[in-house]
């Protein structure tokens, strides 16, 4: 897993943060975005069945792009893998444009040809939701844990919608947003007003577990939060600064996000 840094170009930075994570800052977000496909194309070789979580948000959708071009051109095998939904709004139908398993078929899951048996929603749109976290969390245990997780970094120290307080041990459950998220979310939406109160999201205990970890970070809107998060206290008021004690942890940040200009 070490090979993808030294086939990744424009490097300005490698930090070890911590035992456990290792920061290395781009240049750009073209780069950023280059890196984390070499990271993820280096995790699936390795492990071609791998149970993958993959973010929504705007942070990894270079990275996703990038991917996509590369299995287009044959580059990837993606037949194996088992891909599972990481958030999704309390009620609101799959198939709504808006809904996170909507975005997330649109971006990764059909771009990358991966077969929908392949696929396992985390679903906010039934009649028992908290029977919906339980289905999902046993999935989870069934294929072993997540082999890798590509998370992006909430503007509040958020990882899928673990809200702040989250504690490293919080389960999948259903969750209210915070204001910021709500903030943040807005831009989907058309106005703060329509954006959902309620989430599902897949648990801090299955995320921190996860045998390697991606975190994506862009931009000087991110700058405080990032530095929180990784050399900051570990707090359940950053639920990202757990991920200094989870195992092989990269962070991906490009030079607007790590100097905050
Ligand atoms: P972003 O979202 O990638 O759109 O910044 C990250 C998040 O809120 O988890």
């Amino acid at each position: 897993m070490r090979k993808w840094r030294r086939r990744t170009g424009h490097i300005c930075q490698s930090v070890c943060c911590s035992e456990n994570v290792n920061l290395i800052v781009l240049g750009d977000y073209k780069a950023l975005s280059c890196a984390g496909a070499d990271w993820f194309e280096e995790g699936i070789r390795e492990k071609p069945d791998a149970a993958i979580v993959p973010a929504t948000g705007d942070t990894p959708m270079g990275l996703y792009r990038e991917l996509a071009e590369r299995h287009s051109r044959g580059l990837i095998d993606t037949s194996q893998l088992c891909i599972f939904q990481l958030d999704a709004y309390l009620g609101l139908a799959q198939d709504d444009r808006r809904s996170l398993f909507g975005w997330m078929h649109r971006v990764f899951i059909e771009p990358l040809g991966i077969a929908e048996s392949n696929v396992v929603r985390l679903a906010g749109d039934v009649l028992d939701p908290w029977e919906a976290c339980r289905v999902y969390e046993a999935a989870v245990r069934a294929a072993g844990g997540f082999d890798l997780s590509v998370l992006g970094l909430g503007p509040n120290g958020h990882l899928g919608f673990n809200e702040p307080p989250s504690p490293p041990d919080a389960p999948t459950r259903i969750v209210d947003l915070t204001p910021e998220s709500i903030v943040s979310n807005a831009r989907y939406w058309g106005g703060e007003e329509h954006v959902p109160r309620h989430a599902l999201t897949c648990g801090m205990d299955l995320l921190l577990a996860a045998r390697r970890t991606l975190l994506v970070v862009s931009g000087t809107h991110k700058h405080e939060i990032l530095h929180r998060a990784i050399e900051g206290p570990q707090t359940p008021a950053v639920p990202a600064s757990y991920l200094q004690s989870a195992s092989h942890v990269t962070v991906l940040a490009d030079q607007a996000a790590w100097q905050g200009r």
